[in-house]
């Protein structure tokens, strides 16, 4: 059976608390409250808050940074959807910045060139575990009085210049889905050191009530007469019901108290695929650069391809990969402004197909051409899988990495 070696007692033990607890909601149990106080002081921030998703957080963080119709979002092109569909929900308009072609990840100067009036935040992604280049935009933020949200879901633990991620911009955002390093089935979290975006960030989450505190989601701690009166007025904002489930929180638990296993091993797989690579002498896949102040904390292993100018066909290669016991290697996603979604404006509603009503700037097309080094990037993409138990279950994917580059020649 796949992925058993996630699970054991840990989990187990925390799942019975819950239980036996009366199987109650976040809004009256405690152990999503325990999963944020434990999750907030591993990677050292003030609040963290549970979600249903590592795109509901970002979606909440968007709300409490005050983005709104017509404002603009600055986000990577080469990203997983969510990090622009939030923008949309948010009836705001996502702005690509391309990306640099030896680490991947937004580029800062781009980002400079695409601020505006309306620019109102900046989305991060600090992709397949490689934290963001994130002081040139902490200060660009400071500047021009903007919001930056991390998009950490795939770098747990990943450290950028002597800070663990999740503390560095305004807010941040994890993702808890299944292939990321820790996992609570799905889920999300976000952490921030300001009280003011927990509380909201909070109650974006569940349904606006009045009586979420910031580290607190509970909301029956007020004292029934009060609670169960008439009178009683139960919701001061607007929120939606972004909520993580008690049991998922104790999965949390259990698996928080794993993460630095799962990591040191995913960075341990990462370095036995470059090492194949370099002993090879192999020139074409060139993995993604680690600045040496950074800690990637490796998602998966990214490689871009340059095979093809040497005339190796990337599917060719995948194939091979594959035919010598590799798992399937995975492309990047498609350059977001060129999905279906983006390219034909399915969004903001029937009558305004598209741009947004309250938009005041020039119209914006997603079109190719808008960043085009995340364009020529994103189909020479490689992923090798990385999450497997330990180095000795990855053993015969490396070996067929190995094969591979003999294969095809280094
Ligand atoms: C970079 C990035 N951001 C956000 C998300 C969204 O997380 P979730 O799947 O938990 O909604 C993902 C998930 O794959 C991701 O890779």
């Amino acid at each position: 059976m796949k992925n058993t070696w996630r699970f054991d007692d840990t989990e187990l033990e925390f799942i019975k608390e819950v239980l036996a607890s009366d199987f109650i909601s976040s809004t009256s149990g405690n152990m999503n409250q325990r999963f944020e106080q434990a999750f907030a002081a591993k990677v050292g921030a003030e609040f963290a808050v549970t979600f249903n998703s590592g795109t509901s957080t970002m979606h909440a963080c968007l709300a409490a940074a005050g983005v709104g119709p017509g404002d603009e979002v600055i986000v990577p092109a080469l990203t997983v959807i969510s990090t622009a569909s939030v923008v949309l929900h948010q009836n705001a308009v996502p702005i690509f910045a391309d990306v640099d072609p030896e680490t991947f990840n937004i580029d800062p100067e781009d980002v400079r060139r695409k601020i505006t009036e309306r620019t109102k935040a900046i989305i991060p992604v600090s992709l397949y575990g490689l934290p963001a280049d994130f002081d040139p935009l902490m200060e660009m933020a400071a500047e021009h009085d903007l919001v930056v949200i991390e998009d950490d879901a795939q770098a747990h633990l990943a450290r950028y210049r002597g800070r663990t991620v999740g503390t560095i911009g305004h807010m941040a955002s994890f993702s808890f889905e299944n292939s990321k390093h820790m996992t609570t089935g799905d889920g999300g979290i976000v952490t921030t050191n300001r009280r003011e975006y927990a509380v909201a960030v909070r109650k974006f989450a569940s349904l606006g009530y009045a009586a979420l505190q910031a580290g607190d989601g509970r909301v029956r701690k007020i004292a029934k007469d009060e609670l169960q009166d008439p009178d009683y007025i139960r919701h001061d904002s607007f929120g939606w019901n972004y909520r993580m489930p008690e049991v998922a929180a104790a999965v949390g638990m259990g698996q928080l108290a794993k993460l630095d296993r799962y990591v040191a091993t995913r960075i341990e797989i990462a370095r036995m695929y470059r090492r194949v690579i370099q002993d090879s002498g192999c020139s074409y896949l060139v993995p993604q650069k680690t600045p040496d102040d950074c800690v990637n904390t490796y998602y998966t292993f990214g490689v871009r391809f340059e095979g093809e100018a040497r005339g190796i066909a990337w599917r060719d290669f995948r194939k091979k990969y594959v035919e010598f016991g590799g798992d399937g290697i995975y492309a990047a996603w498609q350059v977001v402004y060129l999905e279906d979604v983006m390219r034909n404006y399915r969004f903001y509603g029937k009558g305004c197909p598209h741009r947004c009503p309250l938009y005041q700037g020039p119209p914006v097309q997603y079109k190719p051409g808008l960043c085009p080094t995340a364009e020529e990037l994103q189909g020479k993409l490689m992923q090798f899988v990385n999450n497997y138990r330990d180095a000795r279950e990855a053993q015969p994917k490396v070996e067929a990495l190995a094969r591979t580059i003999e294969y095809f020649g280094g």
